[in-house]
């Protein structure tokens, strides 16, 4: 048997630590079933790292008891766990080329339906929702915007912004080629500016774990941008199996800049509308 005080080793330090995480994962799956085991090891490791510290907690073992007894921990966990991090019109060039190459394909159909997986805190869905007021086909489309964490989830409802993040979105606005003046999507009050309520009329906000659930309707157009890159090889092929199943004939699949259908089983199921953009359209 191994003892830390007589082979102190860096190396025992990970073991003891690589057991941790796994036995604090295996916990929260099976108490609040959360999945986060095939998530991408380092940057798990970091986080929970940096949870720990934060909450004064000296061992991840002592994450485990604060995490499995309190529900409280459990939600400061998760949204420390997640990388929420978006903007409207993230990747200017993206929604450029959604008006370019995807609309004119939605408007061949009497009816959309997208998917945003991942949306976060909503900005992404409510970029869409502008595009596609924009090109004149919103009131056919249902945007079903979905992610695991509802915290998250409960501002994205809101249609509520800090003004001070106006300035950035009118310039990614401006440079996705909109076509009008940003501010008359939103009121500003006080500190605020609320999203305009016909944006919003057709947006769904509904809790969804990619890992865990399952598909719930077939869509046009699915987003999962800047979501894969957090799962781990075997993960990323479940949630794009995931997809397939949910994507209709034809259906386009849009993915993060750093994210692709390489090397994926399903690249020949999916021929590349647009390379760069990580836009592909499903053709089997
Ligand atoms: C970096 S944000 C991406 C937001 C937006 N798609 C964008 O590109 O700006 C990643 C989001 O994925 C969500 N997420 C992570 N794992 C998930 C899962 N298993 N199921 C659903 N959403 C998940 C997180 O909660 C987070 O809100």
């Amino acid at each position: 048997m191994k003892d830390l005080d007589s082979n102190n080793t860096l190396e025992v330090k990970d073991e003891i630590e690589s057991i941790e995480i796994d036995l604090l994962l295996d916990g929260i799956y099976r108490r609040y079933g959360y999945d986060f085991r095939s998530y991408a090891s380092a940057s798990i490791r970091r986080r929970i790292l940096k949870f720990a510290e934060q909450e004064g907690l000296s061992t991840i073992s002592a994450v485990q008891e604060a995490v499995l007894h309190q529900s409280s921990m459990m939600d400061k966990f998760v949204l420390s766990l997640t990388v929420n991090v978006t903007t409207m019109f993230r990747d200017p060039a993206f929604f450029l080329a959604i008006r370019k190459s995807v609309v004119p394909i939605l408007k061949t159909y009497p009816m959309i339906r997208i998917w945003d997986a991942g949306c976060a805190t909503g900005e992404e869905a409510y970029s869409m929702a502008i595009v596609l007021k924009e090109e004149g086909i919103y009131d056919r489309c249902r945007i079903y915007a979905t992610d695991m964490n509802e915290d998250v989830l409960r501002k994205a409802k809101t249609g509520i912004f800090p003004l001070s993040h106006m300035k950035e979105f009118t310039d990614n606005y401006i440079q996705s080629g909109g076509k009008t003046s940003f501010s008359d999507y939103y009121t500003a009050k006080y500190d605020y500016a609320i999203i305009n309520q016909d944006l919003r009329q057709n947006i769904i906000f509904a809790q969804h774990n990619l890992v865990t659930d399952k598909s719930f309707n077939e869509f046009n157009l699915v987003l999962i941008r800047n979501v894969l890159i957090y799962f781990n090889e075997e993960l990323r092929a479940k949630v794009l199996d995931l997809l397939h199943e949910s994507m209709a004939s034809f259906g386009i699949l849009a993915l993060g800049k750093r994210e692709s259908l390489k090397f994926s089983k399903l690249e020949s199921s999916y021929e590349e509308l647009d390379s760069a953009m990580k836009l592909y359209k499903r053709c089997a």
